[in-house]
């Protein structure tokens, strides 16, 4: 019979080795490994603390929180229930007013502050939205909505408002030329003095001349680059067209950062008949 090899103890391996030898290799895959979890934690840490930097950055200075304006403002009732559901909640695509314009017509930004401007100078602009003839989609989509009684209901309710002015200069505009546009004009550069028409104090005057002070700066500052750029063309017998013209972008934030500072605490504008 044939001796099986395999059994032969005689024919011991003297190399055999019942241990793993010692390999590099695998030790090398391990230290990667190591080396890229370490990298992992530390790369999760700097971003961590990078998150908490941008976070510190970009949340607001710490300030006194701003009184609601709603709670600044009088007269916000003085309005039948229809012109107040209108006001606040809208009526099929008259999109309620307040959601743009804030709940006490402070406005924001580009969007107007409504609250005491001039009620006939407010009922002109929604029958020129209405018509085409002022134009902005949104306020025409609204406009088109609206009958001439509520619009002149609308116009009345926003120009009673009595709220002070929350806004202030926000583009950086050179105050003292802003001040000397307002009051003075430049008669270089054919620059009439803009409060000689809107009232001694931007406090707009009935029926046609509309409140300056106070307004939001971006919204005033938006206007005068229209008419610069001939895409407003509402204004009686063209006087704002004709004023803008005149005017660079510098002096258009200037006297727009300025009309912001000025106070709106007022009776209702003088009659002028
Ligand atoms: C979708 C937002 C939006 C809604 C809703 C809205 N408005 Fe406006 N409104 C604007 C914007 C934006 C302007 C400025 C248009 C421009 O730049 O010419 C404006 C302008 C006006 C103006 C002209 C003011 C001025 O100083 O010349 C009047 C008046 C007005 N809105 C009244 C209303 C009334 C009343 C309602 C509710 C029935 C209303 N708006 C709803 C966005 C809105
Ligand atoms: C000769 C009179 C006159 C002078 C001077 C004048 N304005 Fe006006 N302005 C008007 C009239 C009138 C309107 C109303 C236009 C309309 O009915 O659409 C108006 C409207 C405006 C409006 C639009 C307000 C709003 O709520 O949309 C702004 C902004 C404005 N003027 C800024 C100025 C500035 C800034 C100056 C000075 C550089 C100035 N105006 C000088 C007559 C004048």
């Amino acid at each position: 019979m044939k001796h099986n090899e395999h059994n032969d103890i005689t024919k011991v391996d003297h190399n055999f080795e019942p241990y793993e030898p010692y390999r590099p290799i695998p030790l090398l895959v391990i230290a990667v490994v190591c080396a890229l979890g370490v990298w992992g934690v530390l790369t999760y840490i700097g971003d961590l603390t990078a998150a908490e930097q941008f976070v510190a950055r970009t949340a607001p200075v710490a300030e006194a929180p701003a009184t609601p304006a709603v709670e600044l403002a009088e007269g916000l009732n003085n309005a039948s229930p229809e012109i107040l559901a209108l006001v606040h909640e809208g009526r099929d695509h008259v999109w309620s007013c307040a959601s743009c314009h804030g709940d006490a017509g402070e406005g924001n930004a580009t969007t107007p502050r409504l609250a005491g401007q001039v009620s006939d100078y407010l009922f002109k602009q929604l029958v020129d939205f209405r018509d085409g003839i002022r134009d902005n989609a949104h306020m025409a989509y609204v406009a088109r909505g609206l009958g001439e009684d509520e619009m002149r209901e609308l116009a009345d309710y926003y120009a009673q408002i009595r709220l002070p002015s929350l806004v202030g200069p926000r583009l950086d505009g050179n105050l003292e030329r802003g001040r000397q546009l307002a009051h003075e004009g430049d008669w270089k550069r054919n620059v009439p003095a803009c409060l000689q028409c809107h009232g001694a104090s931007g406090e707009g005057v009935q029926p046609s001349f509309p409140v300056l002070a106070g307004q939001q700066p971006e919204y005033t500052f938006a206007q005068l680059a229209l008419w610069h750029a001939d895409a407003r063309g509402n204004s009686p017998q063209q006087l704002m067209d004709k004023i803008v013209q005149a005017m660079t972008p510098e002096d258009m934030r200037a006297v727009s950062d300025y009309l912001s500072t000025l106070p709106l605490n007022r009776e209702p504008a003088p009659q002028v008949q």
